[in-house]
C-alpha cells in the first residue's frame, strides 16, 4: 500500500509525439450542477467515447449539493449534450455511456459524502475492474478547492494502491495574483503531488493552439526566420462578441486581464515564441514556455501608463441587437471599474526577440468572433519592387485559434497582364477542407490526456506563478498606484477605445482586420 500522493506519469506516451491512450479510470466532477459540466465536461466525454477513446471500463460520477438520482442527472446531461455535442447525440453510443453516469449528493464540507464516494468508488472499481484510479475534476469556485482538498485527503482519496494513480483537474482561477496562487498552490500541493496536479487551460487544447508547435518544428521553413531578424512584430487577438452574460460577480473580481491574459494568451504566447524543447515530453515544453514567460518585461506604472489600455464597453449594438453597458448588466456594480477590454505593447527580452513588439487586445462586446495570431514579417530592403514610396507591404503568417481554424500566408504577387502589377494574395489552409472533419473541442483533448497521465498541455505550478508575475505588475498600476491610467470606454459591437488604435498608430501600425 502507497500512503503518499501518487506520482504518475507515463513516459512513453507522454507529450505531443504520440497519441494519449487512457487508462480506464473513475472520473469524479466536483460541481456536476454547474454550466461547465453541461456544456463542456460531459458533451467532450461522451464525444471521446463515441470516437470510440473512453475505455468501457471507465464511469463517471457527479458531485454537488443537490439532491438527485442519477436516473435524473443522467436525464438532464441527456438533454445537454443534444444541444452542446458537437457529434449530436447517438441514441446506440448515448444509452452505454448514460450508464456509467452516477450521482454522489453532498455538501462540499461533509466528510460522510466523502466515505460514501470513496465506497462508491471501490465498488465501481471491483464491478469494472478500474484497479483504483480517480481523476477527480474541481470545476467549482475557487473558495470551494481548499475544502474540497482536504475532504479528499481525510478520505483517502489521494492515496492509490499497486500503481494505480489519482489525479486532479483544476480549473482557473488558479488564485488573482502570485501570492493568492502560491497560497493555493500550497494547499493543491500538501493533497496531491505536482506531477498528479493537472491544470487545465482549454485554451492549449484547441487544435490550433497545438499546431503552433508543429508549424513551427515539424517545418524546416520557418524557424530559420522565427526571430528579431526577420520578424517586425507579432499580433495577438481575442475578440468575443459575448458580453459577461450571468458571470457578473466572477468578472468583477476578474477583469479581461486576469480572465483572458494571465492564462489563455500567456501560454499560446510561450507556444509561439519558446526555443526547441530537447524533446516532447511535458517538462520540456513546459521548461520552454516557463523561460519566455521570467523573459517577459516587467513594467513600472510609468510603463504600463504608456503601454497597456483598458477599456470598458457601453451600451451599444453587437449582431443587430441593441445591448446594455457592462455597468448595467446582471450583478455588476453601476460604479465598477473592471475592464472588459486589454490592449498592450509587450517585449520579450532575451536573444531570440530582442526589440520585437508583440501587441495584443482582448475584449467582450466585440463585432465578430475570433482569435488569432498574426506574425509580420519585415518588408523587403526598399530596392525593385519595393522601390516605390508607399512599400509593398509585409508578408504576414496568421493562425487562425477559432473560429474557421487554419494558417493563412500573404505574400506578394504579380497580377497577370501586360503590366507590372503587385498585389498580395493569400495562401490560405483551412481544417475543415484539409481533414474533412471537425476538430475535437479542446476538454476532448485535455480530458484524454490527463486520462493518459500526459500532462503537456496543462500549466505547471512555476509558469502560473511567472505569469501573476508579470500581471501583477499591471494590476499594481491600475490599482495601487496613485496616478493610474485611466479606464476608457467603447461602444459594444466596436473593435475597442481609440487609445488601443493609438498604442499601435504611435509604432506606425495599425492592427489587423479580423
Ligand atoms: C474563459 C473565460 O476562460 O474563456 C471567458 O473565462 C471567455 O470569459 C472564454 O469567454 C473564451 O473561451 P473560448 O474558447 O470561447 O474562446
Amino acid at each position: 500500500m502507497n500512503s503518499t500522493p501518487s506520482q504518475s506519469s507515463n513516459p512513453l506516451k507522454e507529450g505531443l509525439s504520440s497519441r494519449p491512450l487512457p487508462r480506464p479510470c473513475n472520473v469524479v466532477i466536483f460541481g456536476a450542477s454547474g454550466d461547465l459540466t453541461y456544456r463542456k465536461l460531459i458533451p467532450a466525454l461522451y464525444n471521446i467515447e463515441a470516437d470510440g477513446d473512453l475505455p468501457a471500463t471507465t464511469h463517471i460520477t457527479g458531485f454537488a449539493r443537490r439532491p438527485k438520482s442519477d436516473e435524473s442527472f443522467q436525464h438532464e446531461l441527456g438533454d445537454a449534450l443534444s444541444k452542446f455535442s458537437r457529434s449530436g447525440r447517438s441514441e446506440e453510443i448515448w444509452k452505454d455511456f448514460s450508464n456509467r453516469l452516477h450521482y454522489h449528493a453532498s455538501e462540499f464540507g461533509n466528510p460522510e459524502g466523502y466515505r460514501t464516494l470513496a465506497a462508491r468508488l471501490d465498488a465501481l472499481d471491483k464491478e469494472n475492474g478500474t484497479a483504483g484510479n480517480r481523476l477527480f475534476y474541481l470545476s467549482v469556485g475557487p473558495s470551494e478547492f481548499e475544502g474540497i482538498l482536504a475532504q479528499l485527503a481525510d478520505a483517502g482519496l489521494n492515496k492509490t494502491i499497486d500503481g494505480a494513480w489519482a489525479r486532479v483537474i483544476v480549473e482557473k482561477p488558479f488564485g488573482r495574483d502570485r501570492d493568492t496562487a502560491h497560497a493555493l498552490n500550497e494547499k493543491v500541493s500538501k493533497v496531491f503531488a505536482e506531477n498528479d496536479t493537472y491544470r487545465i487551460d482549454h485554451y492549449l487544447g484547441k487544435e490550433t493552439a497545438q499546431n503552433i508547435m508543429v508549424l513551427r518544428f515539424a517545418n524546416s521553413i520557418f524557424e530559420p526566420l522565427w526571430n528579431h531578424r526577420y520578424i517586425d512584430h507579432i499580433q495577438i487577438t481575442a475578440a468575443e462578441p459575448m458580453g459577461v452574460e450571468a458571470r457578473g460577480p466572477y468578472y468583477e473580481s476578474s477583469g479581461a486581464l486576469r480572465d483572458m491574459v494571465q492564462n489563455h494568451l500567456t501560454q499560446i504566447l510561450c507556444l509561439l515564441t519558446m526555443e526547441p524543447p530537447a524533446d516532447l515530453s511535458a517538462d520540456s515544453v513546459r521548461d520552454e514556455k516557463l523561460k519566455v514567460v521570467r523573459a517577459l518585461r516587467k513594467m513600472s506604472p510609468e510603463q504600463v501608463a504608456r503601454n497597456v489600455v483598458r477599456a470598458q464597453y457601453a451600451a451599444g449594438v453587437v449582431g443587430g441587437n441593441d445591448v446594455l453597458g457592462y455597468k448595467s448588466e446582471d450583478r455588476v456594480s453601476p460604479q465598477s471599474e473592471t475592464e472588459t477590454y486589454v490592449a498592450y505593447r509587450t517585449f520579450i527580452d532575451n536573444w531570440r526577440w530582442d526589440g520585437v513588439p508583440i501587441y495584443v487586445r482582448v475584449g467582450k462586446r466585440m463585432p465578430k468572433h475570433g482569435t488569432e495570431i498574426a506574425i509580420y514579417f519585415k518588408e523587403t530592403p526598399g530596392v525593385l519592387f519595393n522601390a516605390q514610396q508607399a512599400g509593398l507591404g509585409p508578408n504576414v503568417l496568421v493562425f487562425r485559434i477559432q473560429p474557421d481554424e487554419g494558417v493563412s500566408l500573404l505574400i506578394q504577387s504579380k497580377r497577370p497582364g501586360a503590366q507590372l502589377a503587385i498585389e498580395p494574395v493569400k495562401m490560405d489552409f483551412h481544417y475543415k477542407t484539409s481533414f474533412g472533419k471537425p476538430s475535437p473541442e479542446a476538454y476532448e483533448r485535455l480530458l484524454l490526456d490527463a486520462m493518459s497521465g500526459d500532462a503537456t498541455l496543462f500549466a505547471r505550478r512555476d509558469e502560473v506563478d511567472a505569469a501573476w508575475t508579470f500581471i501583477d505588475c499591471i494590476e499594481h498600476a491600475w490599482h495601487n498606484h496613485p496616478n493610474p491610467a485611466p479606464m476608457a470606454s467603447y461602444p459594444a459591437g466596436s473593435w475597442g477605445p481609440k487609445e488601443a488604435d493609438d498604442l499601435l498608430a504611435a509604432d506606425g501600425r495599425v492592427w489587423r482586420r479580423l
